[in-house]
């Protein structure tokens, strides 16, 4: 099993890596070598052979046996693009809304400090909403922040869109997430709130969104109506 602490410094890895692609590393360039990153990173070898080894498997990065590791072609995590609520439902050419059903401050706890690099006491801001696209509720979000990146947010937000006001209030700007999509179906309360009859199926959606410089943001839990929403990906081979 992977403890946090041997999850994180792997994390650590993987967004050093991206970044410097992200920063200009071409197509067949060369990667510094394991020992080089594990020495920049303070990190050992096999975390830094980890990562690698799930960037090669995603298709980021190909090893080349007694040459090194060297940047792929294609990426297939190019293909999935982020993207708030709001844009979502324009791209489907509805009208996105919310209705904030609760904001409040309290300690972050285990899933959610582990997802923004707290301590489960620090205290957190949590968003609840229902989302709506042409005035038919889809969604259920609860979208949580480290309160001291936010001050203020729990009072309440300004317009629909949440990445808007946190860009513009306090200059956070999500640019990647870590996203998993599970089937569930809506409990009475979750069915209420969505007006749909309990037991419905539905899309968990779980993301973790990061800044450019890889810190992350905002986790968030968004239980979509499975009669209301499809996932559409383009996705290309490596
Ligand atoms: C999606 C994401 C949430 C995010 C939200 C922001 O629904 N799953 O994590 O909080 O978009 O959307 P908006 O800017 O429309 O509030």
């Amino acid at each position: 099993m992977t403890s946090p602490e041997g999850g994180t410094k792997r994390d650590l890895v993987r967004r050093h890596v991206e970044d410097m692609i992200g920063a200009g590393l071409s197509p067949h360039e060369r990667l510094p070598t394991e020992r080089e990153l594990a020495e920049t990173l303070e990190v050992n070898r096999q975390t830094v052979r980890g990562a690698l080894d799930e960037l090669e498997r995603e298709g980021v990065v190909y090893r080349l046996q007694g040459a090194g590791t060297f940047v792929s072609e294609a990426r297939i995590s190019k293909s999935f693009e982020l993207t708030s609520f709001s844009e979502d439902m324009r791209a489907r050419n509805m009208r996105p809304g919310s209705q904030s059903i609760d904001l409040q401050v309290g300690a972050a706890g285990q899933t959610v400090g582990y997802a923004l690099g707290l301590s489960p006491r620090e205290d957190v801001v949590r968003v609840r909403r229902v989302r709506t696209a042409d005035d038919i509720p889809i969604c259920l979000e609860e979208s949580t922040f480290a309160a001291a990146s936010v001050p203020g947010l729990e009072g309440g937000i300004e317009g629909d869109s949440l990445y808007d006001d946190i860009r513009q209030r306090f200059g956070l700007v999500a640019v990647r997430a870590d996203q998993e999509i599970h089937a569930v179906v809506l409990d009475e309360e979750q069915a209420a709130a969505l007006q749909t009859p309990p037991f419905s199926p539905a899309f968990l959606v779980r993301r973790t969104t990061y800044d450019a410089r890889s810190r992350p943001i905002e986790y968030a839990e968004s239980v979509y109506r499975g009669d209301r929403y499809s996932y559409q990906l383009s996705i290309t081979r490596p």
